[in-house]
């Protein structure tokens, strides 16, 4: 168990430097079984959930090794099709890991993966895309097998723009014979990134980061490196975080342009911005205004995944925002934690107005899951007195080193791990 404590307060200043990306490197990482090959991947943040993906190609029988930042791989000595229950439930990125061993091994044995409890998180588009190219899954007994001796190119639509099933459709595709077109694919950064690292390892990849992806089959160069893109969503977090507890600083290394709509609320807000290359300085007096109206979308859109962190930065906003969640079904639980350090929030079925309130006080709470602990940590920078957050290891999945950036930009966080 980690225990967080804040005593909220105390201006942020100086400068960030932007973890890498968790959600660019685990697709990344799992492409790497795709042919025999070595990739040397930089940036990469250290993260319970870069863990358990080294552990899956551990298990795989990859040699997976971590340094600081560096991630060194060497696939050749894979011998395995199988992931066990257990490091499937460690994360949902554990899902990826089926395109690529269906491309690599003509089968993959896996079970459906972990992850934050959002609702219903379903893998149906995979499942029915990876069938189009030719596999045959069985689902039965918890275990999802899928097989397919032979691969071929298929033109895919996908009805929701999902990042997994993009993800695993590129995967995928990478094995089959002939080309694969994806339309109505997902557009975020991560898929451009995976795209920027099939090309690399020798696979023609076109019109990633649009709705239509075009993918042909790999020939392997034998070895792969690449540097992780910033994280957009820890930039946003801390962009927040300052949003709420006032202060000045500096991101360095964001992609501004990649969070773009999370940083057009906070200028709204309030918020002084200036966006330079892949610098951005922020300051804030913690004094915010409501912002009317935000609603969640796919990417290009405001990104559910700094929803919570926009909501705990608004929470002192005079007036109310109006926030509508349209990508998860449950993705409000950080709302009656939040509630008890005196927010004012109303839930109607997807929406959440906050009625911006004068101050927060200290309390205890309980991380729900990975985004929503995090805007319990920004909105404990914003509250006075000791604002304590019990969690279960959520937070650290996605956040590297979070209370020490924290803690270097002047907030008083202090994490103690309980066995
Ligand atoms: C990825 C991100 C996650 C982010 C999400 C949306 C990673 C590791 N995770 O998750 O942080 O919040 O994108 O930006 O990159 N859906 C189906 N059937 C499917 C697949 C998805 O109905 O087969 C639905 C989901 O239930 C959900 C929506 O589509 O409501 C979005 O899911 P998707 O884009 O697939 O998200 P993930 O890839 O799981």
């Amino acid at each position: 168990m980690d225990i967080w404590h804040i005593r909220g307060g105390r201006r942020l200043e100086g400068v960030y430097r932007v973890q890498g990306s968790k959600n660019a490197s685990l697709p990344i990482l799992a492409a790497s079984i795709l042919a025999p090959m070595e990739s040397e991947l930089e940036n990469v943040p250290q993260l319970r959930d870069i863990d358990a993906a080294l552990r899956i190609l551990r298990h795989l029988g990859c040699e997976a090794e971590q340094h600081n930042n560096i991630v060194y791989i060497k696939s050749n000595t894979l011998t395995q099709s199988a992931i066990p229950h257990r490091l499937m439930l460690e994360m949902r990125s554990s899902v990826i890991f089926m395109g690529a061993l269906l491309a690599r091994c003509g089968e993959a044995r896996l079970s459906p993966p972990g992850g934050c409890q959002l609702g219903k998180r379903p893998i149906d588009l995979h499942l029915a895309a990876l069938r189009q190219m030719g596999a045959e899954i069985e689902e039965s007994g918890g275990e999802i097998l899928c097989r397919a001796k032979r691969l071929h190119g298929a033109d895919i639509r996908l009805p929701f723009p999902s990042v997994g099933a993009t993800e695993n459709i590129l995967l995928a595709a990478t094995a089959a014979e002939g080309e694969t077109v994806i339309r109505g694919a997902a557009r975020e950064p991560e898929i451009e990134a995976l795209a920027a690292y099939l090309s690399a390892a020798g696979c023609p990849v076109a019109g990633a980061g649009t709705d239509t992806v075009r993918v042909g089959k790999l020939r392997p160069r034998g070895s792969v490196r690449r540097r992780i893109l910033a994280d957009r969503i820890a930039a946003a977090t801390v962009a927040c975080a300052v949003a709420a507890a006032g202060g000045d600083v500096e991101l360095q290394g964001a992609q501004s342009a990649h969070f773009s709509t999370v940083l057009h609320f906070l200028k709204q807000a309030g918020c002084a911005i200036i966006t330079e290359n892949t610098l951005v300085r922020l300051r804030s007096d913690g004094r915010l205004r409501a912002v009317g109206r935000v609603k969640t979308e796919p990417y290009p859109g405001f990104p559910t995944d700094a929803q919570p962190v926009l909501m705990a930065a608004l929470l002192k906003a005079r007036g109310c925002t109006r926030i509508t969640e349209t990508i998860f079904e449950n993705r409000f639980r950080q709302v009656p934690e939040l509630r008890r350090l005196g927010a004012e929030i109303a839930l109607f079925d997807r929406s959440a107005c906050i009625r911006g309130v004068d101050a927060l006080h200290g309390a205890v709470l309980n991380a729900t899951d990975l985004r929503g602990g995090a805007a319990m940590l920004v909105a404990g920078l914003a509250a006075e007195g000791e604002t304590t957050v019990c969690d279960t290891g959520h937070i650290r999945r996605g956040y590297e080193d979070f209370d020490g950036c924290l803690r270097s930009l002047g907030a008083d966080i202090v994490l103690t791990q309980l066995e």
